[in-house]
Order: structure tokens, then sequence, then C-alpha cells
């Protein structure tokens, strides 16, 4: 069974050494009985976490056979460290966290090391932490794919010197830090040698979805409706963006780019009305994290291929990153066919027609 999850984890880039670490190479006296526990963000920034990321989290523990607890902080920074309170006291071995922010994440690694329970950062970096792993995708490529994307949308539709919004992700999130560096490294040349204009760029407190679209909103009064293409870091504010372009008759004229392979962000590409997204194959990731928080359990020592810096600390975190992959209408069937989204959720009957264009049987 283990072996399963292994090969799964190993195609993600993962090269894991002392693969045959086994019940003999644990430190007697360090083996515990896994008992996992994880604190998930939200539900509402974006529908991974509750679709995905449970979902797979879930299956992968039960496979292994471990027992697991798996909590959503609902955007609570209270409420997540109240979880992790109640975690540690009904003893889980290791704990792992998606943050809200660097600080009160830390806050909750700190306390579960003062009791000896190993920690994984799982997607979002917690700066100045202590985990013993970071399992997340390679974010600054997410970032590159969503600019890359934009500016092969905007090539399509013959835009000249195009005026572009930036939509980023929540200023507390190290990802959206990561994510706009990728899509700055693909457009800043453009702006620099005048080919693009930087209209407007801001972040997302939060990454909350109904802000975003005040955000995006004020963006385009303030721009006197010149905004041709649209940076969003995610689905959810990308869907935020196409809702006020609707409004004003523009969507489908302004590409938007987005993340996550939502239901909606792929509905919003077979319209039209979205020019990309990003898939992340969260099984993947999933499935590494149970592994490794299985093997921290069982106090054995794995051996990760990648590190990622901490830009507080310095320090290089063993991690796992996985590669993510750009969508686009004509490839919208590959998530389907990954299993990731059913042709039932998405195929609904105001998008048959249009599933059937893009291959999706
Ligand atoms: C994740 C994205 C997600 C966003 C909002 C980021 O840290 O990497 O997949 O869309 O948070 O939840």
């Amino acid at each position: 069974m283990r072996k399963g999850i292994l090969a799964v984890a190993m195609t993600g880039l993962m090269a894991v050494s002392g693969l045959a670490a086994c019940a003999e190479d644990t430190e007697p006296g360090d083996a515990k009985t896994p008992f996992i526990g994880v604190i998930l963000p939200d539900s509402k920034s974006s529908a991974r976490w509750e679709t995905a990321d449970r979902k797979y989290l879930k299956e992968a523990f039960e496979k292994a056979g471990v027992k697991y607890d798996i909590q959503n902080a609902q955007d609570d920074k209270t409420a997540f460290q109240s979880i992790a309170d109640q975690m540690i006291t009904k003893g889980v071995t290791v704990l792992v966290i998606v943050n809200l922010d660097s600080g009160t994440g830390k806050a909750v690694l700190d306390k579960a090391a003062a009791q000896g329970i190993p920690t994984i950062d799982y997607d979002r970096l917690t700066l100045g932490g202590n985990a013993k792993y970071y399992v997340s995708f390679d974010n600054v490529a997410v970032g590159r794919l969503q600019g890359e994307g934009l500016v092969k949308c905007l090539t399509e539709k013959g835009a000249k010197t195009p005026a572009i919004a930036q939509l980023n992700g929540s200023p507390t999130d190290n990802n959206a830090t990561l994510f706009k560096e990728g899509g700055v490294s693909v457009l800043k040349p453009k702006y620099d040698a005048k080919e693009y204009t930087l209209a407007a760029d801001q972040p997302v407190p939060g990454w909350d979805n109904a802000q975003g679209g005040v955000i995006f909103e004020q963006m385009l009064t303030q721009a006197n409706g010149k905004i041709d293409g649209v940076l969003a870091a995610n689905d959810g504010l990308g869907n935020a963006a196409i809702s006020v372009l609707k409004k004003n008759k523009l969507n489908g004229k302004v590409p938007v780019t987005g993340q996550d392979a939502t239901v909606q962000g792929l509905q919003n590409i077979l319209l039209g009305d979205q020019c990309m997204t990003v898939y992340k194959a969260v099984k993947k990731e999933a499935d590494a994290t149970a592994e490794l928080a299985i093997a921290l359990a069982k106090g054995e020592t794995k051996t990760v291929s990648q590190t990622t810096k901490d830009s507080e600390t310095g320090k290089d975190v063993p991690s796992v990153l996985l590669e993510p992959q750009a969508i686009y209408f004509n490839n919208v069937k590959d998530v389907v066919t990954d299993g990731y989204v059913t042709k039932a959720e998405l195929c609904t009957a105001d998008f048959a027609a249009k599933c059937t264009e893009a291959g999706i049987s």
C-alpha cells in the first residue's frame, strides 16, 4: 500500500532517498502510531480546499490506514489557533497546516514544536516558520504560466498596446508574492518595451473574491474603461473581474487569467470569458504530504530533492514542488481526464455544447 502512494508522489518530481525505510529504520521510542492533523484555510477564497484538498488528503490517509483529522479554519485566525490547540490536545503526532498568514501560522508551528510534534507547511510556506517539509507547486511557474497565457490571449485578439490590470492574491500569502513574481517576469519586459502598459496593480486581502470585484471595478473606472487584459491570480478573482466586465459588456473581449481549474473557472474558459487557468494536480500534492506526514509520525527521515528558501530565516526548507499546467479551451478536457473535475459537474445544460466542442466526452 505504501508503495502505491510513493509511486504517485515520485511521478510528481519527488526523489525520495531511503525508499526502503521501514519499521527497522525507526529509532526505538520515536515511533508513534500516526495521527495526522490538517488545518485548511477557508472555503471561499478557492473551491479547491474543500472539493480537492480535503478529498485527496482523506483518500490518501484512508488508503494508508492512518488516523487523521482534517478541519477548516474558515478564514478565522483565532479559530485556526484553537483548532491547532485542540488537535495537539487530542494527540496528533504530525500537524499539517495551510497558514492564513505567516505570523499566525508560525505561532501554531512553534506551539507544535514545543510539544515535539513535527509539522508540514502544505501549499503555503510559513515565513519564519520551522516546518520539517514544504509541499506545494512551483509557484513562480504558476505565475509565469498566467503571464504567458495573458500574452497568448492578447496576441490572438490582436490587442495593440494593451493596458493590463494586475489583480493579485492576498498580501499575506507567500504564494501570492511568488505568483506575481512569475507573472511580472513575463509582463515587465513588455511594459519596459512600451508594448503593454500597466493600468492597475493591487493585492486582494485574504483572496476575498467579493472584495476583488470591488477593487477591479475601481480599477476599471479609474482607467476610464480601458483595461485590455487582467492578470487575475486565481479563478475566484478572475470570476470577480469577469462579473464586472459582464456589467460593462466587456466579457470575452478582455482576457482574464486564473488558477485552480475550478468548475467555475473551466466554465468561464468554455464560454470564452476566461483566457486560461492553471491546473495544479492537488492529488499529487496530497499524496506527497500524506507520505511525508506518515514517515514523520513513524520517526523516519525521508530526503526530498528540492528546497525552498524561507526569505525571513534564510533557511532552505526541504520541499516537494510539483509542476503546474496551463489550461486553455483546447485542453480543458485534460482536467476531466485526470479526474479533477467530472464531466457531470462541468458539462451542465448551459455548457453541454461547449463541452462537445472542447472534445469532452
Ligand atoms: C493557493 C491557490 C489558491 C489561493 C486562495 C493559494 O495559496 O496556492 O491555489 O487559489 O491560495 O485560496
